[in-house]
């Protein structure tokens, strides 16, 4: 081997060499690139990424305000709140204390001019998302139950999405199957006006038959204070706890027994939230 020869080798190893710590490297980059994207994800709208979005119905408020017009002042005042997967969360507060501005803040029904702060459903800004899939992918159930006029069938399914056979399964679960089957027109009878002729019980289960079809990760329900007997009071508490078991539920809680049965109350006054435990804990915390 003379002089030229090894120096060629040299050259030669040190060119393989650095084309081998090129190759590595280019494979980090692009390794960290593609995490990266992953990562990323999550926070832009890449609709594969959110095909299953949400599947766990896990809520986040970070420093979350919100009101109804720059002049006026914040309905909400920096909330910080998780929310479990799968927890039942009861809301209470006297009137104006921020209740119904949660879901209003939750549904993005507020300029988002008029809101600092985000909300995260399963780690993605709500804020991000295109506004028909956000409100697509909850359901909720107001004070006033929801109905068209139109047949009862249209009511459960206004978008025919479901079998005939799912609206009398709904139907059974809300217990009004034997009211529908002794009516002659069954799931096609006709439904007036704002459900004039079927009591708020009724209309109210009616609501509730509809989510159950539609079976989303997360339920926001303002219970109704008055006109609800205490059988469809009971028949709701049942579902909550059978239908919904694995279901995020906020709920705008009138009544003691609902209190009783959520795993979280949410106490606010005055746009903030100045309790948020077990309903136990924030017993014993008066004493
Ligand atoms: C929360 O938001 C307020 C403005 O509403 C801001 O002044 C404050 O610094 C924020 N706090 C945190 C911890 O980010
Ligand atoms: C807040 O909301 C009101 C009413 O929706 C709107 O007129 C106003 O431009 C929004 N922006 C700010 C900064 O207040
Ligand atoms: C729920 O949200 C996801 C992600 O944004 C979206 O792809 C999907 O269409 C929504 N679901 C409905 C029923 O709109
Ligand atoms: C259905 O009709 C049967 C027989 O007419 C009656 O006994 C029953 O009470 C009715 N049920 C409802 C829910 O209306
Ligand atoms: C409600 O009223 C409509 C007519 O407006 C009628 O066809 C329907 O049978 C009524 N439903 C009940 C449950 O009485």
């Amino acid at each position: 081997m003379d002089v030229n020869t090894s120096a060629y080798i040299i050259v030669q190893a040190a060119t393989q060499c650095l084309a081998l710590i090129l190759t590595v490297l280019s494979s980090f980059i692009l390794l960290a690139t593609s995490i990266s994207i992953a990562l990323l994800s999550n926070q832009i709208d890449s609709p594969d990424a959110a095909l299953n979005w949400p599947d766990e119905g896990r809520i986040e408020f970070r420093n979350y305000s919100l009101r109804y017009g720059a002049n006026l002042p914040y309905a909400l005042r920096n909330i910080d709140l998780h929310i479990e997967s799968g927890q039942k969360i009861g809301i209470i507060g006297r009137t104006g204390a921020g209740k119904s501005s949660l879901f209003k803040g939750l549904y993005r029904f507020v300029d988002q001019s008029n809101v600092t702060g985000d909300i995260l459903i399963d780690d993605v800004n709500i804020h991000r998302l295109p506004l028909n899939h956000l409100r697509s992918n909850l359901t909720a159930i107001p004070q006033q139950p929801v109905m068209f006029s139109g047949s009862l069938r249209y009511n459960l399914d206004p978008f025919n999405s479901y079998s005939d056979e799912q609206c009398w399964k709904v139907l059974e679960d809300v217990q009004l199957k034997q009211f529908v089957q002794n009516h002659s027109a069954g799931l096609q009878m006709s439904i007036s006006e704002w459900g004039r002729n079927l009591s708020v019980g009724q209309c109210q289960l009616i609501n509730f038959a509809r989510a159950i079809l539609k079976n989303r990760k997360i339920l926001l329900f303002d219970e109704a204070t008055a006109n609800v007997d205490q059988r469809t009071d009971d028949l709701i508490q049942t579902l909550i706890k059978n239908k919904f078991h694995d279901r995020t539920i906020l709920i705008i809680a009138h009544r003691l027994n609902t209190v009783a049965k959520c795993d979280h109350i949410l106490v606010l006054d005055n746009g903030m939230v100045v309790n948020y435990d077990t309903l136990t804990n924030i017993l014993n915390s008066y004493q």
